[in-house]
């Protein structure tokens, strides 16, 4: 391990995917990295980064880079049900961590995570990318915490054989990007949220996951659709009032019931009491409006401020021994909060949301 002196921190990745494509690019272009090594359990996906990114070896074990002394940091962007036990082995191990969101797929997980953590006296960070956008800090900088805000993430109907719809591996659309919704609320409130009422489930794929033997239960022929169950083991659709700490409240809706280009994906609203901002164009752009403060007239200004770097910022961490940018603990809050809306839609009740109070003081 490298990180109390200054020679460059050794880099390795898990899960040569999608996202860790970005991971790579960060990695080969961060001065202060050196890109070890890259694992898969598919190996043509490790070969084929390795190639392209130029690391000392790949691998299809994960072990390989916990054993490693030569890597520092261990970026997982592998599905949701792997990141538990992937950074708490990594942690073991005594590397540093870069963690996909969610943190884990369930409060328990997540705590495992952080107790892994302490014991290692390492560094881990999350990447919720909406914090990393120039817009979204620009807004955090300009207004006070929110009194009101409206969260809302628009996609088209998903594809249901991809693993991120899985209920065991990926938990669903709440869990994939409802999660970025629930964090940067809680960021931007700036106090832990207290409650929430959720309603929705799966609108948009009523009964297309359901289990046959509960269809079977409750009289379903095969072509009556209309007598289908719905599953509920995924939440396609999620519409929820939140209530922090502070009172202020949010609105949050999130769904694969279609896109649309005007708001585009990603939609939040802020309102402080005085200024408001609108955060579009998938968190680039954000328009503040404000009363003049000589005539009290409305006044608005559209800024797109470029996003910032984020490797560099878990580096900074490890070489100065500080929280990092996105540290554990809004992870920790994002999956209860998740959890606590998927139980308020089963049940058709507000949720208090209560985090163990050793947890409590540190988010
Ligand atoms: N922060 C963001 O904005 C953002 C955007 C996209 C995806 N993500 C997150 O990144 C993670 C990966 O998503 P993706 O879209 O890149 O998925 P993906 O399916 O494109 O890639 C996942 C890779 O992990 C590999 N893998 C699976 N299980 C593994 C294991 N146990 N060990 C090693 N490798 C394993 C797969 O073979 C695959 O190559 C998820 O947590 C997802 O939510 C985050």
């Amino acid at each position: 391990m490298n990180s109390s002196t200054n020679h460059p921190l050794g880099w390795a990745l898990i899960g040569c995917g999608g996202i860790g494509n970005h991971h790579s690019q960060w990695a080969v272009s961060t001065p202060d990295v050196g890109v070890r090594a890259f694992c898969d359990i598919d190996a043509d996906a490790a070969s084929r980064y390795y190639e392209q990114f130029e690391g000392d070896y790949y691998t299809t074990d994960p072990m390989r880079i916990f054993s490693d002394p030569d890597v520092d940091i261990v970026a997982i962007a592998t599905p949701h049900s792997t990141h538990a036990d992937l950074a708490v082995a990594a942690l073991h191990a005594g590397k540093h961590v870069y963690l996909e969101k969610p943190m884990a797929m369930n409060t328990a997980d997540c705590l495992r995570i952080y107790k892994a953590m302490q014991a290692a006296g390492t560094k881990l960070m999350i990447n919720f990318s909406i914090r990393f956008s120039g817009a979204t800090r620009a807004i955090k900088s300009r207004l006070q915490p929110p009194k009101v805000s409206h969260a809302q993430c628009m996609v088209r109907r998903d594809d249901l054989t991809r693993w991120q719809w899985d209920a065991e591996i990926g938990g669903g659309p709440l869990y994939d990007v409802g999660v970025h919704l629930v964090d940067l609320l809680c960021w931007m409130h700036d106090a832990p949220p207290v409650e929430v009422f959720a309603t929705g489930g799966q609108v948009t794929h009523g009964g297309e996951l359901a289990d046959p033997y509960l269809n079977a239960q409750h009289g379903c022929v095969e072509g009556n659709t209309s007598r289908k169950r719905r599953a509920f083991n995924i939440v396609d659709t999620a519409a929820a009032t939140i209530r922090f700490a502070n009172d202020s409240v949010a609105t949050m809706l999130m769904s694969d019931a279609g896109y649309n280009t005007v708001l585009s994906k990603w939609f939040f609203q802020f309102f402080d009491g005085e200024q408001s901002a609108v955060l579009y164009e998938h968190f680039r752009k954000v328009t503040f409006t404000a009363p003049d403060p000589v005539t009290g007239e409305l006044t608005s200004e559209t800024l797109t401020p470029p996003p910032i770097e984020r490797l560099p910022l878990l580096i900074d961490a490890i070489r100065n021994d500080t929280d990092p940018y996105v540290p554990v603990y809004p992870g920790i809050l994002a999956t209860l909060l998740l959890e606590k809306i998927t139980e308020s839609i089963h049940s058709g009740r507000p949720q208090e949301i209560e985090l163990p109070i050793e947890y409590r003081s540190q988010l």
